[in-house]
């Protein structure tokens, strides 16, 4: 698709967005839309309040939001746990196959957020995605990915391999397998989390209906650490690739979008590498 087609079908998609969620400030403007600041890309139920940003994902749970009709029967598709996450999402949401590109004009949005995203999609596709950030963000612009921290795995599991070799494997065996999950469970995974919990017909149903964890995205595709992202993102046309911590930002007011943290301000995801750059100014 060229890019002035697809510039003009994502100002489409951008101003429906906005016609639903009207902000009361307008900050930056592109072709007589409200600003949108930031974006918070595969945003599952890890979904910001705050009125600056976008949460976009295509999970059922958002599908179901966002539908009117299913939304009236949302407490009879949903159960438990996936009910009470549904219940607390709110309005700021996007539903989007984030695979057809990020759904919003070039230069038009100050700050691209993802967490635990990349590591889902095939090597290639992660590229042409980081490319696709750097396209809708404006000159100066930030990028904030957050991943699971291979460096960090991959560190506990060596520490622990020395220790059973001190005890000859004795006392610390049951959790040197343990060890091992962080670093493949997710890449072999056959069946959805959400749904290898549910009782045998609606895991049926929903098996049929959804396809496994590769097709429904939930499996790893790849793994990064400080380098290889650093790479990644130079490669896409970002300078200034920097590791911060879930608690450091240049990104205003970043505690305040409750992104990295939870409700009590502590880390969301503590096994994740933080990792800014900033789009090169023109
Ligand atoms: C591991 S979850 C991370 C959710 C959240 N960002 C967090 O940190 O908890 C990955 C998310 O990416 C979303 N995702 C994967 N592929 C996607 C796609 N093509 N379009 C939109 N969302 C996608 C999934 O639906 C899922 O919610």
């Amino acid at each position: 698709m060229g890019r002035k087609t697809r510039d003009s079908q994502y100002l489409r998609s951008a101003r429906h967005f906005q016609a639903r969620h009207r902000r009361p400030k307008s900050r930056v403007r592109f072709q007589g839309l409200e600003p949108v600041k930031i974006l918070n890309l595969g945003c599952g139920t890890k979904v910001s309040p705050h009125p600056d940003v976008v949460n976009i994902d295509w999970s059922i749970l958002l599908r179901i939001r966002s539908n009117f009709l299913l939304r009236a029967v949302a407490p009879i598709l949903l159960n438990g746990d996936r009910l009470r996450r549904f219940n607390s999402l709110p309005n700021n949401l996007m539903v989007h196959d984030l695979s057809r590109g990020i759904p919003f004009p070039a230069n038009s949005v100050d700050v691209v957020y993802h967490s635990h995203v990349l590591e889902h999609l095939d090597r290639g596709i992660a590229k042409e995605f980081v490319a696709e950030c750097a396209r809708v963000l404006r000159p100066g612009g930030i990028i904030r990915i957050a991943v699971p921290d291979y460096e960090r795995y991959c560190r506990t599991y060596l520490e622990h391999v020395e220790l059973c070799a001190v005890d000859g494997g004795h006392a610390t065996i049951a959790d040197h397998d343990a060890l091992f999950e962080p670093l493949l469970k997710m890449s072999v995974l056959r069946e959805a989390h959400g749904t290898s919990t549910q009782r045998p017909l609606r895991r049926f149903i929903e098996n049929l209906l959804l396809g496994d964890a590769r097709k429904r995205g939930e499996t790893h595709q790849w793994m990064y650490d400080r380098f290889n992202l650093s790479w990644l993102l130079q490669s896409c046309g970002f300078i200034q690739p920097a590791v911060r911590t879930f608690d450091t930002s240049n990104i205003p007011d970043w505690l305040n979008l409750r992104l990295d943290c939870d409700d009590a301000g502590d880390e969301y995801k503590p096994e994740s590498l933080y990792m800014e750059a900033v789009k090169v100014s023109m």
